[in-house]
């Protein structure tokens, strides 16, 4: 095991025009996830400065937020919790919908998935307009949590979804 100073993720991340829809450039993380050497040096650079804070559990947001979210729990030594899209997830859950472009979306909980006290770390692959992130934010306060960070692989800055996550620390990866 070797470690590696530094490495340009961009180079892992392939645009691409008009997808899903017309006049939206896609940014395909596939590339990375193809790559181990990249997706462990993701997961270190996420992993970095929370030591420093005592995490006990790691979220990952349905779908993609799933992927390094749990290898980031294990890095981590700690618990991850999926946070899903509707109807997928058993026992007692707590709902959040939150407005899109066009329309809304509603994500869940299980209510006993994180405890009071609980320090936890929101995951997900891209900040876009942060609505997504934002209602994780809010599940994860009406369970007693308290969010210390919310990472992800990218993060598209013209689109400010940092406005809605003002109260909590952000880290991303890649900025465009
Ligand atoms: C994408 C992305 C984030 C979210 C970001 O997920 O993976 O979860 O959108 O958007 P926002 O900041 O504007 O809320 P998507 O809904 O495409 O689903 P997927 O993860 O299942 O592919
Ligand atoms: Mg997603």
């Amino acid at each position: 095991n070797f470690y590696i100073l530094h490495m340009n993720l961009k180079t892992y991340v392939k645009d691409v025009p008009d997808f899903p829809k017309e006049g939206i450039i896609f940014k395909d993380i596939c590339p990375l996830l193809a790559s181990s050497k990249a997706t462990n040096y993701a997961i270190d650079q996420l992993a970095k400065g929370l030591h420093e804070i005592n995490v006990t559990k790691i979220v990952g947001i349905e779908s993609r937020g799933f992927l390094l979210g749990l290898a980031l729990a294990q890095k981590m030594g700690v618990g991850f919790v999926p946070i899903r899209k509707p109807g997928k997830l058993p026992g007692a859950i707590i709902k959040e919908t939150y407005a899109l472009e066009y329309g809304e979306d509603t994500i869940e909980i299980q209510e006993n998935a994180i405890q009071e006290g609980d320090q936890v770390v929101v995951h997900d692959d891209i900040l876009a307009t942060g609505g997504t992130a934002a209602a994780a934010c809010k599940l994860i306060e009406q369970c007693g949590g308290t969010v210390v960070q919310c990472n992800f692989l990218l993060e598209l800055g013209f689109l400010d979804g940092r406005a809605k996550l003002e109260d909590y620390a952000l880290h991303s990866l890649m900025h465009y």
